[in-house]
């Protein structure tokens, strides 16, 4: 497999989707960033479109493809929202924020009608986990946060249980999300009941978001070198 042409492909049948008039949620990462530029394509043959970025690196991108921007305050309605994902299980359930947008990402997921997950075909997995669970925290009291979040990864019978704060591009200092927060990454190994990691996750003061997406996922696009498979959101969801 391609990866590039697996997520060239994938963004590319998530275009169909889009329609004149609408209101477009833009993800972050490499997957979703083709789909911002096949969109700005679009928009010079004449689509007209208005969207929402998750991230400043998405914005920055949408700019320079030429993709019409709204603030997210000034629109009552998101019909459609393109994401990539960090892995993919089979109820459609993500981990995302490996690029440290989650908290936009799952803000703008969660207020859109329909919302896209383009992939090539490495996302799927049978068990979540594997991918370090990002998690944005306030910077405050973080070392505490990162204990609980330690103590939440055993609680729900998690396979590992490490807790790291992500670095900056300096080795010195943290990494710090669009929203001024940092990320701890959390590797769980497996995630054996991510509602019930979910829910203990939610507890935690400090946490302010996560990256477990449960019953945000209405199709799932995988794309690999020839083409690509669209999934439906299964019915017992
Ligand atoms: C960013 C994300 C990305 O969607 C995720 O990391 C997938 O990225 P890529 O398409 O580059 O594999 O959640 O916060």
């Amino acid at each position: 497999m391609n990866p590039d042409a697996a997520k060239i492909n994938a963004a590319a049948a998530a275009l169909e989707f889009v329609r004149e008039g609408m209101t477009i949620g833009l993800g972050t990462g490499s997957t979703a960033a083709h789909f911002v530029r096949l969109l700005g394509e679009r928009v010079r043959q004449g689509l007209v479109i208005l969207a929402v970025p998750t991230s400043e690196a998405a914005r920055t991108l949408a700019e320079a493809s030429g993709v019409p921007l709204v603030d997210i305050a000034r629109v009552t309605r998101i019909e459609v929202a393109v994401d990539g994902a960090d892995e993919i299980d089979p109820g459609f359930r993500l981990i995302k924020g490996g690029g440290g947008a989650l908290l936009r990402e799952k803000i703008v997921a969660s207020a859109a009608e329909h919302f896209i997950v383009i992939a090539d075909k490495s996302k799927p997995v049978k068990t979540l986990g594997a991918f370090p669970l990002p998690i944005e925290v306030a910077p405050f009291g973080f070392t505490f946060t990162a204990r609980r979040v330690f103590e939440a990864l055993r609680a729900t019978g998690c396979a590992g249980d490490e807790v790291t704060l992500r670095q900056g591009a300096s080795p010195t200092l943290p990494y710090i999300t669009d929203n001024g927060n940092f990320i701890l990454d959390a590797a769980a190994k497996k995630i054996p009941d991510p509602a019930a990691l979910e829910a203990a996750l939610k507890r935690i003061p400090g946490v302010v978001e996560h990256g477990l997406f449960i019953d945000l996922t209405h199709t799932v696009i995988l794309g690999d070198d020839d083409g690509v498979e669209i999934l439906d959101r299964p019915a017992d969801r």
